[in-house]
């Protein structure tokens, strides 16, 4: 069935967030060695003092997820942050990535306080799908069941049926489909695209796209693919049609940082923003890994692989929000208490399928695995 097309515009500001180039211009400047180990000193001291706990995505500077591992926090995709913020007992969180990171966090726990290091750090998918637009979209289609990515607003999110993230969008809207429902999906068309072809489902697609995923040309990565026949090709759901089906994996970041470790390869090409490879190097040493081509024909580089926003999270200022305690997020508590039906509806729905997979002993399926090995 051919996907519906509906246009917008994406890559605009809203409100309080800051768009691309204002972002790169915020980007923290490295510190020289000898500061660089006074702060992560001091972040180590603050996180005790305030009984923190550090939240960080893959993408964000490797110091940052070195300090979040070794004090005790964590490193993960979006949907392992949003659980693990929400089962740690720290009363404070301190999310290091992007700022939908930091309201999901918010609204599964608003008791709790939680800080940013820089509260403009956003993302072109949130930025793209304003509240009030994606309302009306929502009110023009009253027969279609709403499901919203993560990389959304907390309004955005209160409009929706189920949120999912790249983890488990796949298995929710394959059964969703299979209960012989409609969906309305919203933001990434790279991503929802990914998933009509896959399940079959009737989508509508909002237009929006991750600006760091749309980067990667499929004509370059084949190219890539020649000079290293031996490589196996890791491609995050958010990448272009023609990145996907060269890929070996699809999968959400943690589900690529499996396949990294458990395909039998040497070699990996990976289609996803640069910031994972620090991980991928931990978790599978002794294996080379490539990024995959953002230059070619059409090029235009707006982010290299790089998503601005993550950059914007560095040591200084995660120092000075544990000192100061300002960069606290804040949920409007209506929208937040709506906003949280369709994220528990997710985690729920998560560990279920995570229960079945194990019961059937196939790993391979694991929504918390790589689900989608080979099903590019
Ligand atoms: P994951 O949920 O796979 O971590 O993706 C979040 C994201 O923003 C990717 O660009
Ligand atoms: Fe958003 Fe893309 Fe950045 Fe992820 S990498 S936070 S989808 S802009």
């Amino acid at each position: 069935m051919e996907a519906i097309i509906r246009s917008v515009e994406y890559d605009r500001p809203q409100g309080l967030t800051c768009g691309v180039g204002e972002a790169w211009a915020r980007v923290p400047d490295a510190p020289s060695a000898e500061r660089r180990r006074e702060l992560k000193e001091q972040i180590r001291a603050l996180l005790r003092r305030e009984k923190a706990v550090l939240v960080a995505h893959y993408y964000v500077d490797p110091e940052l997820q070195e300090l979040a591992d070794e004090t005790g926090g964590c490193v993960a995709d979006s949907l392992e942050m949003a659980r693990f913020g929400r089962d740690h007992a720290a009363q404070t969180l301190v999310v290091a990535g992007v700022r939908f990171m930091g309201e999901t966090a918010k609204i599964l726990s608003p008791e709790k306080r939680v800080l940013m290091p820089d509260l403009d750090a956003t993302c072109s998918l949130d930025l793209g799908c304003p509240a009030d637009e994606f309302s009306a979209f929502c009110d023009a289609h009253p027969d279609r069941t709403v499901v919203v990515y993560a990389n959304t607003s907390a309004a955005v999110k209160a409009r929706a049926d189920w949120m999912v993230t790249s983890s488990i969008g796949l298995e929710i809207v394959a059964d969703l489909h299979a209960r012989g429902e409609k969906i309305l999906w919203a933001p990434d068309r790279h991503l929802g695209g990914y998933i009509q072809k896959k399940t079959g489902a009737d989508m509508l697609l909002w237009q929006g796209s991750c600006l760091v995923h749309d980067e990667f040309k499929g004509i370059e990565l084949d190219l890539l693919r020649a000079e290293y026949p031996d490589a196996k090709i890791l491609v995050h759901p958010e990448s272009p049609e023609a990145v996907v089906a060269l890929a070996d994996v699809v999968g959400s970041t943690t589900q690529l940082i499996d396949a990294a470790v458990r395909l039998d390869a040497k070699r990996f090409i990976v289609a996803t923003d640069l910031g994972i490879l620090h991980k991928m190097r931990l978790a599978a040493p002794g294996k080379t890994f490539i990024e995959a081509p953002t230059a070619g024909n059409s090029a235009t580089c707006k982010s290299c692989a790089h998503c601005p926003w993550m950059a914007m999270n560095g040591l200084a200022n995660l120092a000075e929000v544990l000192e100061r305690g300002h960069n606290e997020i804040f949920v409007d508590p209506a929208i937040g208490a709506r906003a949280r039906l369709p994220i528990d509806r997710m985690l729920d729905f998560a560990a279920r399928h995570k229960k079945r997979v194990q019961a059937s002993g196939d790993l391979a399926k694991d929504g918390a695995l790589f689900s989608n090995v080979g099903a590019a």
